[in-house]
């Protein structure tokens, strides 16, 4: 599976344009971590592209969802790994993490949304001015999007990182595709 392979099936699976820039937003946190940690940044950011890929398939039912997705990408080609880091982002399933894959997908999928929050407070709803520290600010604000886990969001502690210095590179890697998000 290459990136377009998968993203052409990401688009052919999911209508909800906010959902896509969900995935986006992930692939491209997952490709600057798997930057810093000298892993597969294509492995890894298809693993983020790709790991919400049923939650319109599966509507809501978070029986089916995230098994699904990881089938999905099984049969695009991704490996058992990939495979298995998309399984056990869904908590219900009682999938422990297990490698780095896995517990960076589930830290990095909430702390894609928390940013998204941020940006569209800012008057110009733009991710280009945002700074980290406005971003800190806001996770300890509970009651703002509250929807984005700050607990799994701290998990980055699993994979070595201070909360700042994770909030700092997800934003940056956001920015980086700033056009694509809209934002
Ligand atoms: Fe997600």
């Amino acid at each position: 599976m290459n990136r377009e392979e998968a993203f052409d099936s990401v688009k052919d699976n999911v209508e909800n344009g906010n959902l896509v820039k969900h995935m986006l937003a992930t692939e491209a946190i997952m490709r600057a971590l798997a930057g810093r940690f000298g892993e597969d940044e294509e492995e890894w950011g298809l693993t983020g592209l790709l790991h919400d890929i049923d939650v319109e398939l599966t509507e809501g039912d978070m029986n089916s969802h995230s098994k699904l997705g990881a089938d999905l990408a099984r049969e695009l080609g991704a490996s058992e790994a990939m495979a298995h880091a998309i399984l056990c982002h869904n908590e219900t399933h009682g999938v422990p993490l297990e490698t780095k894959l896995d517990k960076t997908l589930f830290c990095t999928d909430p702390l894609t949304g928390l940013i998204i929050a941020a940006t569209l407070v800012r008057p110009d709803k733009k991710l280009a001015g945002l700074e980290a520290k406005s971003v800190k600010k806001k996770f300890k604000e509970k009651s703002f999007a509250a929807g984005a886990s700050r607990e799994q969001i701290a998990l980055c502690s699993e994979i070595g990182f201070e909360l700042d210095e994770f909030i700092e590179l997800g934003l940056a890697a956001m920015k980086g595709i700033a056009a694509d998000l809209g934002l």
